[in-house]
């Protein structure tokens, strides 16, 4: 079986949606979620499911570096193939991150290049933007800055405001995480030396969550 861990510091929404796809006949196996935060709900949801919780506080150690490397050696112990960041608020020793290279994906409320960090949704509407979405991205030093492997778009609406993007977005970046997912499970999508590749062929652009979807089986 495809072997994922998952990372979240709060609701994990995203976290339940890897689940709620695996039920469903997703060919991966959720082994773990871990947090930073001992007090996150995503940690429930996880013991609810009977899926390992893990939590670790940045507190007890005395720089980041020993405290990614003791979060990411607690998920080393489930030889994943696959490590994901939903809704993981902590930038990683970059260190640890090089040596999940290519194995380590992560989900951010924009469409990337755009907005990296922070209150992405206020930012796209401060910009006036007529598209916003969400972005799955292999991991790199460069904080939310690694190769896009797909994205959901989402229009935005007169009125909106960064609350009501947030909700619209939720159940798209919900489908897009597990779809992406899915790909990498199969062996369809990985990262290569020039970007990411699908079936063999570096990807120019993002998939689109409906082309992403349409790829899987089982979603
Ligand atoms: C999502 O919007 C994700 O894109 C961002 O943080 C949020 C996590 O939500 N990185 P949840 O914890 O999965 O519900």
């Amino acid at each position: 079986m495809f072997d994922v861990v998952v990372f979240a510091s709060g609701r994990g929404s995203n976290f339940a949606a890897l689940l709620d796809a695996q039920r469903a006949g997703a060919p991966f196996a959720v082994r773990a979620l871990l947090s930073d935060k001992p007090a996150a709900p995503a940690l429930d949801i996880a013991r609810t499911a009977g899926v390992e919780a893990i939590a670790l506080s940045p507190r007890d150690f005395p720089d980041r570096a020993a405290f990614d490397r003791a979060l990411f050696g607690r998920a080393a112990q489930f030889a994943p193939d696959l490590v994901v960041l939903a809704g993981y608020m902590r930038v990683i020793d970059t260190a640890v991150v090089e040596s999940w290279h290519g194995r380590m994906i992560n989900i951010h409320p924009s469409l990337l290049p755009k907005y990296p960090g922070l209150r992405t949704h206020a930012r796209a509407l401060d910009a006036g933007d007529a598209l916003h979405g969400s972005s799955v991205h292999y991991v790199t030093a460069e904080l939310d800055g690694g190769p896009v492997i797909a994205q959901a778009t989402l229009a935005v609406a007169p009125g909106d405001t960064p609350e009501t993007l947030a909700a619209r977005l939720l159940p798209l970046e919900h489908r897009l995480l597990a779809a992406t997912v899915e790909l990498i499970a199969r062996g369809r999508v990985q990262l290569g030396a020039e970007g990411v590749v699908l079936d063999g062929k570096r990807l120019t652009d993002p998939l689109s969550l409906e082309s992403c979807r349409a790829a899987t089986n089982t979603l």
